[in-house]
């Protein structure tokens, strides 16, 4: 995305700080364009499970899409940032933005995506989240999950490092509480009859982030 869709963005958010961290996101991290490009030709709705403040809604809709696009989180005033923005730039129609836990899904199938969100779930809970977001795709659907991977590298204790970093600082209050191992995401997916790929995406960053994207076997 280039810098002046970027900028435009950025602008629709309160803080100055918070411009800046939208500013960093877009131009830096290549998860929402790698989910562009995940799911390319088809016109499905997306549910966005843990969207933080709306970023893949405004990047999917800087790209063109016009499919609806729903994003859930149970943290209140990121959901309030995105709901404002989101209507700062006229996008209420597309983008629907709710206040609720990653585990209340809407009648909606689709794409879905999980963009660094599973590991601040328990363990315990992984497992349902995942089968509730394979129940939500769907038969064209596609699965986007980008994670910080379990895996022993030195790449996964700066990340360790880092999320320590966001929950001190307020950002993300609870914290990271699990992280996956690729066989932890890979054996569930599939086993619900998913093509399943996994390839590291941690852009400039030193931490150890893969995408998994999940689909139908064609
Ligand atoms: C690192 S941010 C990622 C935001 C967004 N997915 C993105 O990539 O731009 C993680 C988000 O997950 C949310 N989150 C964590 N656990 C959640 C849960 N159980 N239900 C809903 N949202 C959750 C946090 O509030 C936070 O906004």
């Amino acid at each position: 995305m280039d810098r002046t869709t970027c900028a435009r963005i950025a602008k629709l958010y309160d803080s100055r700080l918070q411009r800046g961290y939208v500013m960093g996101k877009l131009a830096n991290d290549p998860v929402y364009a790698a989910t562009v490009a995940a799911i390319a030709d088809t016109q499905l709705p997306l549910l966005d499970l843990g969207c933080g403040i709306g970023l893949l809604g405004q990047y999917l809709s800087a790209e063109g899409h016009r499919q609806p696009y729903v994003g859930l989180d149970h943290d209140e005033r990121k959901i309030a940032a995105a709901q404002r923005a989101a209507q700062r730039a006229g996008l209420n129609a597309t983008m629907t933005l709710r206040h609720a836990d990653a585990a209340e899904l809407p009648a909606l199938h689709g794409h879905v995506a999980l963009l660094d969100v599973l590991h601040y779930l328990p363990a315990e809970r992984q497992p349902a989240l995942l089968q509730a977001a394979i129940r939500h795709l769907a038969p064209q659907g596609c699965l986007i999950i980008r994670n910080v991977l379990r895996e022993p590298n030195w790449r996964f204790h700066v990340t360790r490092l880092g999320e320590f970093f966001l929950r001190t600082s307020g950002w993300i209050p609870d914290g990271a509480q699990h992280y996956p191992t690729a066989g932890e995401l890979r054996v569930p997916l599939e086993n619900a009859g998913l093509d399943v790929r996994i390839e590291p995406l941690r852009g400039r960053t030193p931490f150890n982030s893969y995408l998994i994207v999940a689909r139908a076997l064609s």
